[in-house]
């Protein structure tokens, strides 16, 4: 094992105490033989002995008497060339690093795959929910057309403490923060990074194609405001930072942004830190994963799920399913998305003004779907809802509002997630 944090620490616990159900279920009994870590004097709450422990993780990963490298150090390098050296001598290799995967994952997929070794990393998107397996394995019948998640505790539970508990922003991050939800630099989550990683892999896996993290169009929570979760509510909505990722046209569109999402959709009622996968497939309809993305546990779990398989196969035979790439990956350009939109204009109450704005929105080919004035006389306020836009048109349209003289400023704006096909 490379790492004995907070995941590694809940493997070994794990492994320790359900030690005879897992050997019944692989028919082996699996042993941690030898634990790589920075400080091998460090005290550790774990049942291993302390003799396993060593701070040389190039001799862990090429010792002969081990078979399976569980990496859960996390971060790009030393981790991408430890792994790359286990592959190179025969080890099959379990990781909980979405980083390292949503980023080089192709390098290791093909490793793997070179030296014919697997490659298994449940862990590295939502934690303890089991969707990597499902997508190889369970649908693999299947041609799944969207793919819609909840893949970041931290933000999710920043949203829920907004809109539950009227916390402010700051307040919402900085308890999860002390809950240990976020990344150590919470960037990665309230910017979408760590979902945007996790987005990819799940897309590489169900597309069949290559793409990366940095394919996928991201936006963060920092912007989303109280009221506009308030707006969303009185409209039927909740605000949550989705996933998406679709197969359009040949092509395959990915984005992380905060969106408003109907109260009656399932996603809506994943609350506080938990994650949830939609998926919908040509053949199945819709699916729906979740449960405790993150945590020592939880990911332990997945670990442990992809060192049993692995080993049911070094003793019974056989190789799990690799990573295919049947699909030239075509990433699709965000400007051509289609979607609704929110939009909240402040605007001074006069005759004139609303029509002003719908000829705007008419002349930029997006349709309103609803509108609401609140409040009077220069406080006025118009909360519309779009039909179905194309992103580019909508950016054009808000581009042009800003210009128009009987609109003072436009308050906020967000894509809405709903039926409308
Ligand atoms: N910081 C991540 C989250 C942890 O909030 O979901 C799991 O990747």
């Amino acid at each position: 094992m490379l790492g004995c944090g907070i995941v590694g620490s809940a493997v070994a616990r794990i492994l320790d105490a359900h030690s005879d159900e897992i050997s019944e279920r692989v028919g082996a009994r699996l042993e941690i033989r030898r634990v790589a870590v920075r400080n091998v004097g460090k005290e550790r709450d774990v049942p291993l002995s302390a003799d396993i422990f060593t701070n040389d993780a190039a001799s862990v990963v090429s010792d002969p008497s081990i078979q399976i490298v569980i990496e859960v150090m996390g971060g790009i390098e030393p981790t991408r060339t430890l792994l790359i050296e286990a592959m190179r001598s025969g080890k099959h290799v379990v990781s909980a690093n979405k980083e390292l995967i949503g980023s080089l994952g192709r390098e290791l997929f093909d490793e793997a795959e070179a030296n014919k070794v697997e490659f298994s990393f449940e862990a590295s998107v939502a934690g303890g929910v089991p969707i990597v397996r499902p997508l190889k394995e369970s649908l693999a019948g299947e041609r799944v057309e969207r793919i819609m998640g909840i893949l970041n505790g931290t933000t999710n539970y920043i949203l829920t403490k907004m809109a539950e508990d009227g916390m402010e922003f700051d307040q919402a991050l900085a308890q999860a923060e002390r809950l240990g939800y976020s990344e150590l630099d919470p960037t990665a989550d309230i910017e979408g990074f760590d979902p945007a990683a996790k987005l990819s892999i799940l897309a590489t896996i169900a597309f069949n194609a290559r793409v990366v993290a940095g394919d996928v169009y991201r936006e963060g929570i920092t912007h989303v405001t109280q009221a506009d979760i308030l707006n969303a509510h009185s409209l039927g909505y909740a605000v949550k930072l989705l996933a998406i990722a679709e197969s359009v046209d040949g092509e395959i569109a990915m984005r992380v942004h905060p969106a408003m999402i109907p109260l009656t959709h399932p996603l809506a009622s994943v609350r506080d830190n938990l994650n949830a996968i939609f998926i919908e497939g040509n053949e199945v309809g819709e699916l729906m994963f979740y449960g405790r993305g993150a945590g020592g546990s939880p990911t332990a779990i997945s670990v442990i799920g992809d060192v049993a398989d692995v080993a049911r196969h070094i003793v019974g035979g056989g190789r799990g399913v690799g990573v295919i790439y049947s699909q030239p990956a075509k990433v699709r350009p965000m400007d051509s998305t289609v979607s609704q939109y929110y939009i909240l204009l402040e605007v001074a109450d006069k005759p004139g003004v609303l029509a002003k704005v719908a000829q705007t929105f008419a002349d930029n080919d997006v349709s309103i779907k609803s509108m609401l004035q609140e409040g009077l006389g220069k406080e006025a306020r118009l909360i519309l809802v779009t039909h179905n836009a194309v992103e580019r048109n909508f950016q054009a349209l808000l581009a042009e509002l800003r210009t128009l003289e009987v609109v003072d400023a436009i308050a906020s704006s967000m894509r809405v997630q709903s039926a409308e096909d």
